[in-house]
């Protein structure tokens, strides 16, 4: 009766059905994993459902449009929400539950109680979008309450967010393994992201040359080049290729987020370069591995 495409994932709204269910699992000896979305979900999404199922024998996501995390003017209002095509993906990725409270059941007396992880989430993006972070640590604080997981996994596209939250995990000795999962990405090397969506097709041609310019970037920092020179160039490039404002390109340790010296990157070492730049009225931010 049912094609394949007409499945969707079951669901619960309230942290009581959750909880019901993942002890059931548990009791029966099961192990859970859980991948935190907000939803309008994409083949990246779904990819850390797939990498989740590795991981463990049951895998929960949520959705849920945090509003802690929006600043006023930003779009919480018209972020895009689609709840039945997001389950039938969730179904078609092999999630077990798809968990989606409403902010009552997140926030069920306010916001009084905030998990802030100080310094790292005041850097990069905490810069441009103050409180986001403190937002996307009180809501994973929250959520990993309610759900319970063994293992989360997260997006390396969204890297500050994956260390701030390994550091979180770390200092509240929260007993959940903490994965990162790599960027899924278009052909052209675009990151896919929700926010995709609000590109023009003009912009959508352009915005490819995020990504090329850090990758370019990383090989020549691979190959011993001086990070200042480095990161000007990635920074014209993004210019000539229709970006706006490039709110920062810069190169980092990859586990505190503080930046490196202007000095060539000392063999056998690890560093990470970001970015973050405006297509038109959308933002957009990639990530890459740089190693010599
Ligand atoms: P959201 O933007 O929906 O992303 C949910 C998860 O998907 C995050 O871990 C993110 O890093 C990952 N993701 C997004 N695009 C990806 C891509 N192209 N490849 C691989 N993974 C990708 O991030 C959030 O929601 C929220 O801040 C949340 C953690 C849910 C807290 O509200």
């Amino acid at each position: 009766m049912n094609s394949k495409t007409d499945r969707s994932t079951p669901t619960v709204r309230t942290r009581a059905e959750l909880l019901r269910q993942v002890m059931d699992w548990k009791r029966a000896g099961e192990t859970v994993a859980f991948v935190p979305t907000m939803g309008a979900l994409h083949s990246g999404h779904l990819s850390l459902i797939e990498k989740a199922r590795e991981k463990a024998s049951r895998v929960v996501a949520s959705i849920f449009v945090n509003p802690t995390q929006f600043a006023p003017g930003e779009d919480f209002d018209t972020y895009p929400r689609d709840e039945a095509a997001d389950l039938a993906k969730l179904a078609s990725a092999g999630c077990d539950l798809a968990y989606l409270p409403t902010v009552e059941e997140m926030y069920p007396e306010g916001t009084l109680t905030n998990v802030r992880v100080e310094s790292m989430s005041d850097l990069l993006d905490g810069i441009y979008r103050p409180h986001f972070f403190y937002g996307v640590t009180t809501v994973v604080a929250r959520l990993f309450l309610h759900v319970q997981p063994d293992v989360a996994v997260f997006g390396e596209k969204d890297y500050q967010q994956l260390q701030i939250i390994r550091r979180m995990v770390r200092d509240l000795a929260f007993p959940i393994e903490v994965l990162g999962a790599p960027t899924a990405r278009d052909a052209d090397g675009l990151a896919q992201s929700s926010r995709n969506l609000y590109l023009t097709a003009e912009e959508r041609r352009n915005a490819g040359a995020l990504q090329a310019a850090l990758h370019r970037a990383a090989m020549r920092l691979g190959a011993g080049a001086l990070p200042s020179e480095v990161l000007g160039e990635a920074r014209t490039l993004l210019s000539h290729s229709g970006f706006g404002k490039v709110d920062y390109v810069t190169l980092v340790d990859p586990a505190t987020l503080l930046d490196l010296p202007d000095a060539p990157l000392r063999e056998g070492t690890a560093a990470r370069l970001l970015g973050a730049a405006w297509m038109g009225r959308t933002r957009l931010i990639d990530n890459i591995s740089v190693s010599r």
